[in-house]
């Protein structure tokens, strides 16, 4: 048995020292013997038995204090020590179950008994360290289970967040393409029968002008009437009004253009694309919110300063979501700023969103999206792109816009996105992308 069970024996007696070592050497225990309590304490910072037997009364510090001592050491606290004592009064042995001895055996003591409660609390110490090896191998696989469920719902999480948003967006799309659609069919019977009418009212110009001039005199009642409708400005002005009417369908053919740009989210690869059509058609969609809301917020004005861009490679309705998240993002911090100034104080200074682009190189672009508003604290700008973090009340933000944002740029086109803040000055978003 390579497991040989290991026995401290502290007794001040060497006679009895040698009677307990040959009993317990005969059932092939390991004995280590000491004759005092220093001696004994002295060798348990290097000696770990199994189990201990100490006496009570010794010179120098006694049982009692020994096992005190012993109880403090966490790395034998736990050895099961049995007392051996020649005083058989009650007070003691209680004293020593007090002091965290597992048993106590009396004087002069008989083989057997020694052998039956070193056995036993031998296999009691046994049973008990493997108990709390299991519990902790136990406590480490939970904690690593528990480790392992929190990652995946941090996924899941993740994953459910962007599926809302992109559900969100291609709902949007579609709605919006449909639109688009809508407002083609009757564009186009408008547009083709105004460039019709003029040709015909050019005619019935010629024809009116050759009746008058074949037939000045048509007579009282036709001239009183030429006189009502006042002829020569009509014909001045309808053509007018049919150029007018043409640079109308023209308007709605560019919206039209445009909608049907920003629609375009649901595609599985990276298309060329114009990326100031796409800044525009956004902006288009947002036009209602730039408004001024009466005598709450003046209108939010848009500077637009382009550079000269090739088109990208991208998915453009990915960049549509960016450049919508981070344009809703200003316009509802000019918003609250509304709230918490005068409208006459707001109109002191203009609220500004600008848009600049530009090639950073023959590799990127730039697109720098800033306003001159609010600007947030080192506090908030540390945190606005982490998941759910959001100043907005309940119902409002929920905190994902940028994170979708950095993941789309950062991850989908392989690009950047940075921010500059400064309280009360405003805020630049700068993103960078390959061509
Ligand atoms: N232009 C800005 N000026 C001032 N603060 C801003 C600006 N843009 C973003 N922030 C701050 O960053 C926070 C996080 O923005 P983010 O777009 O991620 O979430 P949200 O707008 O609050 O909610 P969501 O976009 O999901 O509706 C905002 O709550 C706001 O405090
Ligand atoms: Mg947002």
């Amino acid at each position: 048995m390579d497991n040989v069970s290991k026995i401290l024996v502290v007794d001040d007696t060497p006679a009895n020292l040698k009677v307990i070592t040959e009993i317990l050497s005969r059932e092939n225990f390991k004995v280590s013997v000491a004759i005092s309590g220093e001696r004994a304490l002295k060798r348990l910072e290097s000696y770990i038995p199994d189990l201990i037997l100490l006496d009570i009364q010794m010179p120098g510090i006694n049982g009692f204090e020994t096992c005190q001592a012993i109880k403090e050491m966490d790395h034998i606290a736990d050895i099961p020590i049995i007392f051996i004592t020649a005083l058989s009064d009650t007070s003691n042995i209680l004293k020593g179950f007090s002091l965290g001895a597992v048993d106590y055996i009396s004087k002069p003591f008989k083989e057997v008994e020694l052998l039956a409660r070193v056995k036993t609390h031998l296999k009691l110490y046994s049973l008990n360290q493997s108990l709390e090896t299991q519990i902790a191998e136990r406590t480490l696989k939970l904690e690593d289970t528990t480790t392992q469920l929190q990652t995946t719902l941090d996924q899941l999480q993740a994953s459910q967040l962007s599926l809302i948003q992109h559900e969100k967006m291609s709902a949007l799309g579609n709605l919006v393409a449909g639109i688009a659609h809508e407002i083609n069919n009757p564009l186009s019977f408008l547009s083709g029968n105004i460039s019709e009418l003029k040709v015909s009212l050019e005619e019935m110009t010629d024809y009116i002008q050759l009746y008058e001039r074949i037939y000045p005199s048509p007579g009282e009642e036709i001239t009183e009437k030429r006189r009502q409708v006042d002829l020569d400005f009509l014909l001045q002005d309808l053509p007018k009004m049919l150029s007018s009417m043409e640079m109308g369908c023209d308007r709605l053919q560019n919206i039209s253009t445009s909608l049907r740009a920003f629609s375009r989210s649901d595609i599985a690869s990276k298309i060329e694309a114009n990326v100031h059509q796409l800044l525009d058609s956004t902006l288009l969609l947002l036009k209602y919110r730039l408004q001024t809301k009466n005598n709450v917020r003046p209108e939010i004005q848009v500077i637009r300063t382009y550079g000269d861009l090739p088109e990208i490679k991208c998915f453009p309705g990915q960049l549509n979501q960016v450049f919508m998240n981070l344009f809703a993002n200003a316009i509802d911090m000019f918003d609250e700023l509304a709230e918490e100034n005068s409208f006459e104080s707001l109109k002191t200074r203009p609220q500004q969103i600008t848009v600049q682009t530009d090639c950073l190189n023959d590799k990127d672009i730039i697109i720098k999206i800033s306003d001159n508003g609010k600007g947030m604290p080192a506090t908030v700008r540390s945190r606005i792109f982490d998941r759910q973090f959001t100043t907005k009340v309940v119902g409002k933000g929920t905190g994902l816009g940028l994170t979708i944002a950095k993941q789309i740029i950062e991850e989908k086109h392989g690009g950047q996105i940075t921010v500059n803040s400064i309280p009360d000055q405003g805020t630049d978003f700068i993103v960078t992308l390959p061509i």
